[in-house]
């Protein structure tokens, strides 16, 4: 497990384009913490880094979003409306995410149908600082092999 304090969105996003540069074609992430905690702001960080040409936005209405413009393609997803499992499987995201990368917001509900090989980052607010966030990154799998600590410096 890793952990970093960000002190403000910029930091949060910056996270999020450092981890950019460590995924590759096939790579699941899921996004926790509660509404508010930066789930898309870290989303919106990452798509930089990955050099998508547009703003990464929330997909909390289209609940699936894809990207093609970047090194590698992003498959966004927002679990939050998912009333069921078969819900999110009728999104078809693994598929569609095989040739790239499948980023899931509000992750933890669908984790029993993700592969094994996937990494889960928890964004938590500060009770007493409104801008600060503890993000742990937890590696299962492969990802234990990657240097996550490259994201956390
Ligand atoms: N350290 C921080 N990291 C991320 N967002 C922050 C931070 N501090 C303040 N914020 C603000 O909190 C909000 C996070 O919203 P958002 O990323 O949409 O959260 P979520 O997707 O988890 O619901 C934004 O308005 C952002 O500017
Ligand atoms: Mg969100």
């Amino acid at each position: 497990m890793y952990t970093m304090i960000s002190k403000d969105a910029a930091a949060t996003m910056a996270a999020g384009r450092r981890l950019a540069a460590l995924v590759r074609p096939g790579d699941v992430i899921t996004l926790s913490g509660e509404l508010g905690a930066g789930k898309t702001t870290f989303a919106a960080g990452f798509g930089e880094g990955l050099g998508i040409d547009e703003p990464v936005t929330s997909p909390s209405f289209v609940l699936v979003r894809t990207y093609s413009s970047g090194f590698t393609p992003l498959v966004h997803v927002d679990a939050y409306r998912l009333t069921s499992l078969g819900e999110f499987e009728d999104l078809d995201a693994l598929d569609e995410a095989s040739e790239g990368v499948l980023l899931i917001e509000w992750g933890e509900a669908v984790v029993g149908v993700l592969p094994e090989d996937h990494l889960r980052i928890h964004l938590a607010v500060d009770p007493e600082e409104d801008e600060t966030r503890t993000i742990t990154f937890h590696p299962s799998g492969g990802w234990m092999q990657r240097p996550l600590g490259e994201v956390t410096e």
